[in-house]
């Protein structure tokens, strides 16, 4: 996207810095993989878009950029174990190319790398940013677990799902907005307006994800198509055909997604994709995309920050709640 081309740049080069100074040490290897995959990079956009709007150059922003993209791929390497993923970014997963114990152990010093990123602040905003840091940390292993929790239970709830993409996804994007905010002094007002339209925003981008993951192409997306519904992931798309659907197709779809069928995978993803799409699944998930996306505009709002910088905030939300990637 041209709007954030000099972003892409200042952040592919701290990247570069960063394995300049890392030795090439088995522990590195994977890490460097991973990243190199690249990505939409939204998170540290996120942290330098904030810091802009608050007066602060792309160098003053960067370490807490690279932190939140840094402890984001340790999210990845994990996730992927955790959910049987081959696939990542068009390429093999770490844990498939390398093991697993290879994709616990780099996704562990990636965690702690993240942390050391926010040493080079002084000692007030590094506190407030590690704080920041290690609240989101622990929300987002709250999150996984919820998430892991919904694939073997079937009375799951709405309500119960948002709170779960609350903690797995949207706090690390309303970190990311903060931490750029905290670093440009920020009112707390403003602080809290920030974290809070990273939260919406972060709902619809979650949203999103579900919907790629059953209606996405497989090219562009670079995850497997239906590689939530073959773990038995209890996503908004399982929600909302609740809602709408008969007794039969209710019973369908939650035993089908219940863990005790034997399915062949192919027949399981068409079966579970046709009744997303006869049910009003589908479109609700868009519906409710908007939704969140509007929620973001209210937050939006309240900053003091100008206009201008308001529309590059509109501009990237629009992106990502209508990515196919
Ligand atoms: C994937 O995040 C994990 C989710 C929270 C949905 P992204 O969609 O931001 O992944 P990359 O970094 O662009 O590959
Ligand atoms: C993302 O959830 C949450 C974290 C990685 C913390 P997903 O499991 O939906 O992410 P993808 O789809 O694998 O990228
Ligand atoms: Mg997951
Ligand atoms: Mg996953
Ligand atoms: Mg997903």
């Amino acid at each position: 996207m041209n709007l954030f081309k000099a972003y892409q740049q200042a952040f592919e080069s701290a990247l570069e810095d960063f394995y300049r100074d890392q030795s090439t040490h088995n522990l590195y290897i994977p890490i460097q993989y991973l990243l190199d995959l690249g990505g939409k990079r939204i998170r540290p956009f996120l942290t330098l878009m904030a810091g802009e709007a608050y007066g602060l150059s792309a160098k003053e922003t960067m370490g807490a950029a690279m932190a939140v993209e840094v402890f984001h791929n340790f999210t990845l390497m994990h996730d992927d174990i955790m959910d049987k993923a081959k696939l990542r970014r068009g390429k093999t997963t770490v844990h498939e190319k390398w093991d697993v114990n290879t994709a616990i152990l780099s996704g562990d010093a990636m965690l702690i790398k993240a942390f050391q990123f926010l040493e080079t602040y002084p000692n007030d905003i590094f506190q407030q940013l590690t704080r920041l840091l290690s609240k989101t940390a622990i929300e987002v292993c709250e999150g996984q677990q919820y998430d892991i929790d919904f694939e073997t239970r079937t009375n799951t709830s709405e309500e119960e799902y948002i709170e779960m993409i609350r903690l797995k996804t949207a706090v690390l994007l309303g970190c990311a907005l903060k931490m750029g905010a905290i670093i440009g002094n920020a009112s707390e007002d403003d602080q809290q307006a920030i974290y809070d339209f990273g939260i919406q925003l972060g709902l619809a981008f979650q949203l999103q994800d579900d919907y790629l993951d059953t209606f996405g192409d497989q090219d562009k997306f670079g995850k497997k198509i239906g590689g939530d519904i073959l773990v038995d992931k209890k996503t908004i798309l399982y929600h909302l055909a609740l809602k709408t659907a008969n007794e039969s197709q209710s019973k369908t779809l939650q035993s089908i997604l219940g863990g005790n069928i034997q399915m062949d995978e192919e027949e399981k993803i068409n079966k579970v994709k046709a009744l997303f799409d006869a049910t009003a699944a589908r479109s609700a998930t868009r519906d409710l995309i908007q939704h969140h996306s509007h929620l973001a505009d209210i937050e939006l709002e309240k900053l003091t920050m100008n206009e201008d910088q308001k529309n590059h905030f509109r501009d990237l939300k629009r992106w990502l709640i209508n990515r196919t990637y």
